[in-house]
């Protein structure tokens, strides 16, 4: 009750959540409604209880076509200020966000829009509410290399509406390398890079290596399966890489490997931990405040340690240093 409350009054910061991730069962309906699209589901109960998935492609099965009612520049508004608005009311004052544009354009939904929606729910949830956000494009890894280029290239005319670029969707065989040369033209136009190196997947130290070392990530979100090699943990400590670790994702999804505690690994090792909610909307609507209440518990954080999780997490921002001066 006591760390409850202190959980929720402490100013807080997160860096791995999808968009798409938040999409609400109740706003489906309603966007779905808006849209004259029809539901295979009587009703947002019968919608909840279909969110059963034992690992990430029947979890991204169901993540992906969650996502198809949302078709308009007005329906991207409305997805990122209903999270805006929940993270705001959890003291989270700043975040930056993933989407998914390849699944849109597939739609037929222009880049525009997208980016036009989530860019004005982002001033407007600032006006109104205080929470600061920015945007990050990901790729979706298991789609072919030329859609993520096709998304970047649609994108980069709109550069100044985000402010890096990342990696999500299922990780086996779509490793980092996939996309250096995606990454490397994100680069060149300002952008920050940082890529999924989930802790159930296959090759996920291969993948670390190569997003560490030749890629140079700026950030790794998950990243957890580190603790494996000593050499990629100095490394990451040295290059004070920063982590965006989900444990309500992993406690969920992570049926197949043994319950290991990856967040209080990943601190005593000393790397650079913050958390973060994910895909809230499929993970049982747990907000940030919630996941880090269930990770004090799971993980026996202290006080301390959780003042730290936000302290990485402002450090962790990609603002400039005059901007990120104000949270820290
Ligand atoms: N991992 C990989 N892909 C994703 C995730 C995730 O956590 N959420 C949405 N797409
Ligand atoms: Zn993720």
């Amino acid at each position: 009750a006591d760390i409850t409350r202190f959980i929720a009054a402490m100013p807080k910061a997160e860096y791995h959540v999808h968009l798409e991730g938040t999409l609400e069962a109740e706003m489906k309906f309603a966007l779905a409604a808006r849209n004259g699209l029809k539901l295979p589901f009587a009703d947002v109960a019968a919608m909840k209880r279909s969110y059963i998935y034992h690992d990430l492609p029947s979890f991204l099965a169901i993540y992906y076509d969650g996502m198809k009612v949302l078709l308009t520049e007005q329906d991207f508004y409305d997805l990122a200020y209903a999270y805006l608005a929940k993270a705001a009311s959890q003291t989270v004052l700043y975040t930056e966000m993933f989407f998914d544009p390849q699944e849109h354009l597939k739609r037929g939904v222009p880049m525009a829009a997208v980016i036009g929606g989530i860019t004005r729910a982002r001033v407007d949830a600032e006006r109104a509410l205080g929470i600061q956000s920015q945007l990050i494009l990901c790729f979706v890894r298991d789609s072919s290399a030329e859609s993520a280029m096709a998304a970047l290239d649609a994108a980069l005319p709109l550069k100044q509406y985000l402010v890096g670029v990342g990696l999500d969707s299922d990780e086996k065989g779509n490793p980092p390398e996939k996309f250096a040369a995606h990454f490397a033209k994100a680069r060149a136009a300002g952008l920050k890079v940082t890529a999924h190196c989930d802790v159930d997947q296959d090759d996920t130290l291969a993948h670390l290596r190569t997003a560490i070392v030749d890629l140079k990530v700026d950030r790794i979100d998950h990243g957890g399966n580190i603790l494996q090699s000593p050499e990629l943990v100095a490394l990451a400590k040295q290059r004070n890489l920063y982590f965006t670790v989900c444990p309500t994702f992993s406690g969920t999804l992570r049926t197949s490997t043994p319950p290991v505690d990856v967040l209080r690994g990943m601190i005593d090792a000393g790397l650079n931990v913050t958390v973060s909610s994910d895909d809230p909307a499929y993970m049982g609507s747990e907000y940030l405040n919630t996941v880090l209440v269930r990770a004090q518990t799971r993980s026996a954080l202290t006080r301390a340690e959780l003042i730290g999780l936000e302290r990485n997490a402002f450090n962790a921002a990609w603002l400039p240093a005059n901007r990120k001066a104000a949270y820290l």
